[in-house]
């Protein structure tokens, strides 16, 4: 299944069973484009599974050539996948808040149907929304845009603190601005915090060296505090994750 869900972004479904029993929400596959001129895969976040029908889920925007090309593709057509790649989330079950942004959204909703628990969700759209109405079928949801055409205007934080959101835990994916500031709000709050650095990745496979974030903790080997975003995450505690 591919169907154009707004502007640049895609809904696409494959069929692979080895990769839907296996995948966590958090985790991401890497889709390789047909022309060889663009050797890199394409690293996309599972947007959810269907794990007795083997299918997996992404939603994604267009942001280079290779995407542009996939999102060209047809149902029924093949494509070459890796995955599910990547750790996930290790999410506590009770009063989690789950925190997306942008094209950070898509993970979560995996996450959101995943827990049982009481669990609330807000996302940050910069004007267009996509999926919204598939988080208001499982939780709670609140809505932030850059420009105010929908709930509240501003931050996914100021939607947070307008409504009074609050919870024990914090699982979050999207842009760097976003997560750093979602650190230091969970930080203040005394609140637990998984944050996904998915956004700063390129070849997902461990090979360019491309994805490297500053960590507090020093590699074994190498004493420096530097982690592959697509081997050691794309999740990590938000404590150990140096901001530049
Ligand atoms: Fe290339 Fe991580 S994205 S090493």
């Amino acid at each position: 299944h591919h169907e154009k869900i707004g502007t640049e972004i895609f809904d696409l479904t494959i069929h692979f069973p080895e990769a839907a029993a296996e995948a966590v929400p958090g985790q991401f596959v890497c889709l390789y484009c047909k022309d060889g001129s663009r050797l890199l895969p394409r690293p996309i976040s599972i947007c959810d599974t269907e794990k007795e029908q083997g299918l997996i889920r992404m939603v994604y925007r267009i942001a280079g050539k290779g995407t542009r090309e996939i999102s060209g593709y047809k149902s029924g057509q093949m494509i070459e996948v890796m995955g599910p790649l990547g750790n996930g989330f290790t999410p506590n079950e009770e009063e989690a808040i789950l925190i997306g942004g942008g094209i950070g959204i898509p993970p979560m909703l995996a996450l959101a149907k995943s827990l049982a628990g009481v669990k609330k969700v807000v996302l940050g759209y910069r004007d267009e929304t996509f999926l919204l109405k598939e988080f208001q079928e499982v939780c709670d949801t609140f809505v932030a845009t850059e420009d105010g055409s929908l709930g509240t205007r501003g931050t996914v934080i100021d939607a947070m603190t307008e409504h009074g959101v609050s919870g024990k835990s914090i699982y979050s994916c999207g842009p760097m601005p976003m997560l750093k500031a979602i650190a230091a709000f969970a930080n203040e709050k005394g609140m637990y915090a998984q944050i996904s650095l998915e956004e700063r990745m390129a070849c997902g496979i461990g090979a360019c060296l491309g994805c490297i974030c500053k960590t507090k903790d020093k590699n074994h080997h190498t004493n420096v505090g530097n982690a592959r975003i697509c081997k050691d995450g794309p999740v990590f505690d938000a404590k150990e994750v140096l901001f530049l």
